[in-house]
């Protein structure tokens, strides 16, 4: 198969290399995928590039996480009727070797979900880490029907998907964005108010939508955006940080 992988870290355009490797065979209770989409997180590059000093886990990698494509073979234990099913692939990088940077991978049974016609393979290869990620964000501790929640960098892949888990779930959603002008790109049919980082106070922004406070604040900053989540939390309100710098 066509792969691209790595065995040192470093730069992309230093430790990537691009050629074949052998086709890899599923194992039990492993299912393969040929990979349509291969989705590629800030995750992967860190690990690439051996973020806060981490090593090689292995002596060779396949980079990416998450995908979408269809399962074409299936290892024992798994039921021959998942063959030719679409599915988004979540995991097959985190804690293995060989992602989705490839013509193929191979992941346990239940890290190849199915995906519904309707929706298209970059939707699919999207949902993995930021999808399970800004889920966690939202409904770790329960339901968020009628919160105020605050999401912080809505224009992200975890923001993005957290505001609209968070709409779809009854909440509603003040978002920033660090810069005006991305205020444009902003959905108002998932934010109900929308606030820049750059220009006047933001807390007295959000604190003109949230009175009492927010209930939730979905943090991907949390270094950067402490003093101003202290300064809009309610009584009681949660801060779900996925990062910081
Ligand atoms: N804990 C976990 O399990 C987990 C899971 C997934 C991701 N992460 C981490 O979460 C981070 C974001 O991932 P992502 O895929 O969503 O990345 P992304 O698509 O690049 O989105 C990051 C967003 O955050 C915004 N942002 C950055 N600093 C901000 C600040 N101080 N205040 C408000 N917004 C800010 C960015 O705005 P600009 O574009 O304007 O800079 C961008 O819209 C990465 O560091 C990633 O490694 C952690």
């Amino acid at each position: 198969m066509l792969a691209s992988w790595y065995e040192d870290q470093g730069p992309a355009a230093d430790v990537l290399h691009v050629g074949e490797l052998p086709d890899p065979s599923p194992g039990p209770g492993e299912v393969r995928v040929r990979v349509t989409v291969s989705g590629v997180n800030p995750g992967d590059t860190k690990k690439r590039r051996g973020w806060l000093g981490s090593s090689m886990p292995h002596p060779r990698v396949i980079p990416h996480s998450d995908a979408a494509g269809a399962i074409d073979a299936v290892g024992a234990g798994v039921g021959a009727r998942r063959v030719g099913q679409r599915v988004w692939v979540h995991g097959a990088q985190s804690y293995r070797p060989f992602g989705t940077a490839a013509q193929y991978t191979v992941v346990p049974d239940h890290q190849a979900v199915p995906l519904p016609d309707h929706l298209s393979d970059e939707l699919g290869a999207s949902l993995g880490i930021p999808g399970i990620t800004a889920h966690r964000t939202v409904f770790a501790d329960g339901p968020v029907d009628g919160q105020l929640v605050l999401v912080h960098g809505v224009l992200g892949g975890v923001g993005s998907l957290a505001a609209q888990l968070a709409h779809w779930a009854g909440a509603t959603v003040i978002a920033t964005v660090r810069r005006t002008a991305d205020l444009d790109h902003i959905d108002p049919a998932v934010v109900s108010h929308a606030v820049a980082l750059d220009t006047g106070d933001p807390a007295v922004a959000i604190r003109s939508y949230a009175p009492r406070g927010v209930d939730r604040i979905i943090e991907v900053a949390l270094s950067d955006n402490a003093d101003l989540d202290n300064a809009v939390a309610a009584n009681n309100a949660v801060i779900a940080a996925y990062a910081t710098r």
